[in-house]
């Protein structure tokens, strides 16, 4: 089996996973949890967004966040950016990374972003374009690759239409989301074989929830597809405020326990990794979504 020997991991908690929380996390508590994550060898920590605070109120602290982080070398804090708007508060932020984030499907586009999938394109041309002159890095993501709320199945042209067009804008790496995790492993493939007709493999990123438990097996498709890079959420953290019921994405812990089992190295911490679950978890007042988390803590009790 030709797999990857080296894993890039995004993890995504401190934005995927805060945003969804009901309760109004301190932003004293979001920077200690990014600040362990980078700790624990996390290469990247996406640490935020600088979205509407209409929509998404969790988020509002953005320049707080940024202001507050320590900064370790060598790793990345990129940001979401919906519009130019974004991107201008990122950048008095010090932001060096935005992410911006499109859908494959129309309905999606227009609840997530309130535009077409093509009025957001032309929101994103423009800022790749200034970011980039800006000396910014711009990754893309897209959602419901594998299945949307609204419109059900969703095709891998669909996908590759975005893709290609966040790949010409100057993306470094485009991310296939299965924002309410319903993929399984052939949709995996079909999508991701699909975008690399167009865009290597090495430039395509993974972001999987998982809602119906299939968030590793897909991650382990991606990898046979040649995939070296996957977004994840400390504890399991993490949802979509724009698409009831899905959960957080997989679990930090969950993926470095199989790809440390797989010999693949992503230069992670296991244990400073839990630590940082249980820090974020204890302020939350609830358990960790991670079974390997759970399992080795169960495990050292024991001992
Ligand atoms: P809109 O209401 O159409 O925007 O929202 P607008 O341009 O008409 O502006 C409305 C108000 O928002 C104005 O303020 C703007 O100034 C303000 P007002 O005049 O009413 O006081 N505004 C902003 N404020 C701060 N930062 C900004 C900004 N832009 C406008 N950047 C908009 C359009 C795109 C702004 C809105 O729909 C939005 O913010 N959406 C973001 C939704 C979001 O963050 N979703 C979750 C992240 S995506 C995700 O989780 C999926 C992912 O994990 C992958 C996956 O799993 O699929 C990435
Ligand atoms: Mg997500």
């Amino acid at each position: 089996m030709n797999l990857p020997k080296k894993v890039k991991l995004v993890e995504v908690g401190p934005r995927d996973g805060l945003q969804n929380e009901a309760v109004a996390v301190a932003t004293a508590a979001k920077i200690e949890l990014i600040n362990r994550l980078a700790d624990a060898g996390l290469p990247v920590v996406e640490a935020t967004a600088f979205v509407s605070p209409k929509w998404v109120p969790q988020m509002a602290d953005n320049a707080l966040v940024m202001a507050g982080i320590r900064r370790k070398p060598g790793v990345g804090y990129p940001v979401l950016v919906p519009n130019k708007k974004g991107l201008d508060a990122a950048i008095a932020a010090g932001a060096d990374e935005v992410v911006v984030f499109g859908a494959a499907t129309e309905s999606f586009s227009r609840r997530n972003t309130n535009c077409s999938i093509a009025e957001g394109l032309a929101r994103f041309a423009e800022v790749c374009k200034e970011a980039l002159a800006a000396g910014l890095k711009v990754r893309g993501d897209i959602s419901v690759c594998l299945g949307c709320p609204y419109e059900g199945e969703v095709e891998p042209q669909a996908v590759v239409r975005v893709a290609r067009e966040l790949d010409a804008m100057g993306c470094y790496e485009i991310t296939i989301c299965d924002t309410i995790g319903v993929g399984t492993p052939g949709k995996v493939r079909a999508a991701f074989e699909a975008a690399a007709k167009h865009i290597p493999a090495e430039r395509l990123a993974g972001h999987f929830h998982d809602t119906y438990g299939q968030a590793l097996v897909n991650m382990y498709a991606a990898l046979e597809c040649g995939v070296a890079t996957f977004d994840s959420s400390v504890a399991g953290l993490g949802g979509c405020p724009y698409a009831k019921g899905a959960t957080g994405n997989v679990a930090t812990e969950d993926v470095l326990y199989m790809l440390d089992g797989l010999g693949i190295d992503t230069g992670v911490d296991m244990a400073q990794l839990i630590a940082a679950g249980e820090y974020i978890c204890g302020v939350l007042g609830r358990p960790t979504h991670s079974k390997a988390a759970r399992a080795i803590a169960v495990k050292f009790a024991a001992a």
